[in-house]
């Protein structure tokens, strides 16, 4: 494993063109040698940046867990570069996840589906199953087309911390562990794949994301999709049925909490002495009064829109970790299909850290 820093290489590839320039046609094949050969990369994709690994070498899958310090009970996402290559990991391709895939990929869905011979153990924790993504990210489907194989790719974090949405991110977190981090820019999603288990009927959405219930209905058909426990109502249970479901995930640093009723809460924490982030959709008189009485407080203007909330949501986290505060509050968000994602992320991560490790990454 290296000890320096990785490279950090930026991939430009402007959408005014349709085959990239040389230097990144250069830096792709760099990548795809280091992956050929059991190295590490990390890449961007629509939702988060991914540390990849050939998903077919074992060896460089286990880099992957020691990398993220990622317990082995927790399976990799493969990512393919269309249904094709997706089939040939698979044993079987259930009705349900061939509609997804035949509307909504390339995208930010990974369907769950019966595992094929060719995929290792390792990266399906020992599972009948294995996940499947096709990323829309351009650089990262080049890439995979270059190599010719699949990559087995988690979020490019260690383990329990806030996904990394740009290349610095993922420099800060895993600094010296990786071989390369391919710097394609910000993640345009911001949040995870949604993922959705195929192999029962109806299909079931085990993390919810970008892709909403609402839109694979569309896809699948009314009723043929159940909704994942919600997490406020079902934690244990989420987290006992679906691998690497657990409460606490995408926590940063600094304790998180959701409040109905933050300008008030935000008011009492301060009062009691507290340096305070707080991340709000309201921008009125009385988040201005508090910021007037206070140089304790550092206020964050989020979006009401969930889709740029969710953009920015772990970009603001891992900004606002950097302070060393001593908490972080956010606006409680609607419990609503347009939020699900969002308020999953935000539950998880204000959930306090158990005394043992829960094994989410
Ligand atoms: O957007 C994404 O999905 C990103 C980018 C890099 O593609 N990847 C990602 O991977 O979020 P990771 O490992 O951080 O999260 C994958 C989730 C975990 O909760 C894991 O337990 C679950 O998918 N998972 C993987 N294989 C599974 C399987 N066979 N059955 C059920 N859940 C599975
Ligand atoms: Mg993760």
């Amino acid at each position: 494993m290296p000890r320096s820093l990785p490279d950090t290489v930026l991939i430009e590839w402007p959408q005014s063109l349709s085959q990239p320039a040389p230097d990144t046609e250069r830096a792709l094949d760099r990548a795809a040698d280091l992956l050929r050969h059991g190295g590490l990369v990390a890449i961007p994709t629509e939702t988060v940046y991914g540390l990849a690994a050939d998903a077919l070498n074992a060896t460089a899958i286990e880099k992957i867990f020691r990398a993220k310090q990622r317990p082995a009970t927790n399976p990799l996402i493969v990512h393919v570069v269309d249904v094709g290559m997706a089939q040939s990991l698979a044993a079987e391709w259930p009705a349900a996840a061939a509609a997804i895939t035949a509307e909504l990929w390339p995208g930010p869905v990974t369907v769950v589906v019966p595992r094929g011979t060719s995929v290792p153990d390792t990266v399906t924790a020992g599972g009948a199953t294995v996940a499947l993504r096709c990323p829309q990210h351009r650089l990262t489907r080049r890439l995979i087309e270059k190599l010719g194989r699949p990559l087995a790719a988690p979020s490019a974090n260690r383990s329990e911390a806030v996904s990394p949405t740009t290349a610095h991110h993922v420099l800060e977190s895993l600094g010296n562990r990786i071989d390369l981090i391919l710097n394609g820019g910000s993640c345009d999603c911001g949040i995870e794949s949604t993922v959705v288990d195929c192999t029962q009927v109806p299909a079931r959405i085990l993390r919810p994301g970008p892709i909403s219930r609402q839109i694979l209905e569309e896809v699948l058909g009314r009723g043929m999709v159940m909704e994942c426990d919600r997490l406020s109502r079902r934690v244990g249970l989420q987290a006992a049925r679906a691998p690497g479901q657990h409460a606490r995930h995408y926590a940063p640093q600094t304790p998180l909490e959701l409040s109905p009723c933050a300008a008030d809460r935000v008011a009492c924490l301060l009062r009691s002495g507290k340096r305070i982030g707080w991340l709000t959709t309201q921008t009125n008189s009385a988040n201005a009064r508090l910021l007037a009485q206070s140089r304790e407080l550092v206020i964050v203007p989020m979006p009401e829109e969930p889709v740029l909330f969710a953009r920015q949501l772990y970009a603001t986290l891992h900004a606002i970790d950097q302070r060393g505060l001593d908490a972080i509050v956010v606006d409680a968000v609607p419990d609503t299909e347009a939020w699900q994602a969002v308020r999953d992320r935000l539950l998880r991560a204000a959930t306090p850290a158990p005394a043992i490790a829960t094994g989410e990454s």
